[in-house]
């Protein structure tokens, strides 16, 4: 083992590494409001089926990639196939990275900025806070930096020691707001649209949102997990950690919509408000609540915590990636990507209503996006490369390095494998694949 590229110190580390990665603003922002524009109970369904059927599975491949190897997502395909056309899909994933952190570090900043407006009192509205450039710019550029400061502190001191402390408080803080929400009234018709799976709103957007949730939700399909599969040990048994890692990130998202539909249907709210959902929705319940300033405050600053460490994770790939590849040292290599990082994504903070070019961008078909910038960048980089990712790399992992070689990376650390092993070989090498291709192709469909 390379001893200079670091190393998670434990496995509990690691798990809450890659939970807090996975765990963020996909869940608490992004699940809900897609549930909600799906039609409740049977997105719902969908989505778990993909997460245990897809994402998991598909999680094990990227793992076992990055142990064996050692490497970012690109260096890892060069490892295997020496100057072939496939390390394309390691620069997608470095890509990727930079892409999404453009614009969800700006989300993240409007949910450190009501840290401050829910202790201040009266919220305001959310749309014009969104829409003013100098706050919201200020609020990303404070975002990014945090980010740069802990990923330049390296792997087990500055990731891992963070998440460690603070996904656990924000699991605690969600389900005493399942109770409070809860006995709301009128809340139980929140639940019956969240639970009660009315299978006729399936179609074959559904099924593609899905799938995009559960990857990005999960951090799959840039070769996040193949960057933090890198730092596993030998001994580590990998399938437990991808069990823990997609069952509470799977969970934290549930529980955000338990709180959420029932609060929003007290309220007698549209659940199809798109992405303003979370953040209307939830300074309401806090405003109903007693002592609510301080715990909307509290709330807000965990939910900042959650988006920070998957923040980490989205700058850590293409760092990584500088790191081994162009030889650069991390120190400063951390605050160029984190620079030109927040340059791109200076048109999706501006893009909701600051600036009219990007409020009204549009360059992609309405029925696949809104018009505005950030939607845009989350559609292409938040879902379609991501699922284009996977798509490749499922492949690349069964049929070009072979899933039999895979397969044994897994089973170092983990007896229990073998029971699943060719049940998973097949998967890896045929039906993730399929899946995924018929979705796309289906979605060209609407293309054309
Ligand atoms: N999973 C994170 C969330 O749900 C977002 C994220 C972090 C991500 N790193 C990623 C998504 C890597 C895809 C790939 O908020």
């Amino acid at each position: 083992m390379d001893s200079n590229r670091g190393q998670w110190s434990s496995k509990v580390g690691f798990i809450l590494a890659a939970a807090g990665s996975a765990i963020g603003l996909g869940n608490i922002w992004r699940f809900p409001y897609i549930v909600g524009e799906n039609g409740g109970g049977a997105f719902v369904l969908i989505y778990i089926i993909m997460v245990v059927f897809i994402g998991l599975p598909y999680m094990l491949a990227e793992l076992a990639l990055g142990r064996s190897v050692q490497r970012n997502p690109v260096g890892s395909i060069e490892a295997i196939k020496p100057k072939s056309a496939w390390k394309g899909v390691g620069y997608l994933g470095v890509l990727t990275g930079v892409g999404i952190l453009s614009f969800y570090g700006v989300i993240a900043g409007w949910t450190v900025g009501y840290i401050y407006k829910m202790l201040a009192g009266r919220p305001g509205g959310f749309a014009g806070f969104i829409a003013d450039p100098i706050p919201v710019l200020i609020l990303f550029a404070f975002f990014i930096f945090l980010t740069a400061l802990i990923v330049n502190g390296g792997i087990s001191g500055g990731i891992e020691r963070w998440s460690k402390i603070l996904i656990p408080l924000l699991f605690i803080l969600m389900l005493g707001l399942i109770i409070y929400a809860n006995t709301l009234k009128g809340s139980g018709k929140g639940l019956i649209f969240y639970l009660n799976p009315d299978l006729s709103k399936i179609t074959g957007k559904t099924i593609l949102a899905a799938l995009g949730q559960a990857f990005f939700s999960l951090s799959l399909g840039m070769g996040l997990m193949i960057t933090y599969g890198s730092y596993v040990s030998k001994q580590e048994n990998i399938m437990t950690s991808a069990f823990y890692i997609s069952l509470f990130d799977t969970l934290i998202a549930f529980i955000a919509g338990l709180i959420i539909f029932p609060a929003l249907f007290a309220n007698g709210l549209n659940p199809s408000a798109g992405a303003k959902l979370v953040f209307v929705v939830l300074p309401d319940l806090f405003a109903k609540m007693p002592g609510g300033a301080l715990v909307g405050s509290v709330f807000f600053l965990l939910l900042s915590v959650a988006a920070l460490t998957s923040t980490i994770s989205l700058l850590e790939v293409p760092v990584a990636y500088m790191v081994d590849e162009k030889k650069q040292p991390r120190k400063k290599i951390v605050w160029v990507v984190a620079l030109v990082t927040y340059i791109i994504g200076i048109p999706s903070a501006l893009s909701q209503g600051a600036n009219h070019f990007f409020t009204d961008f549009g360059w992609l078909p309405s029925r696949l996006a809104s018009a505005d910038f950030l939607s845009e960048m989350s559609f292409l980089f938040g879902d379609f490369s991501l699922v284009v990712g996977a798509f490749l790399l499922s492949i690349f992992v069964g049929w070009v390095w072979g899933a039999e070689k895979a397969a044994d990376e897994l089973a170092l650390g983990s007896a229990n494998f073998n029971r699943f092993r060719k049940v998973w070989i097949f998967m890896i090498r045929f039906f993730i694949p399929a899946v995924i291709f018929i979705i796309l192709l289906n979605l060209f469909g609407i293309f054309g």
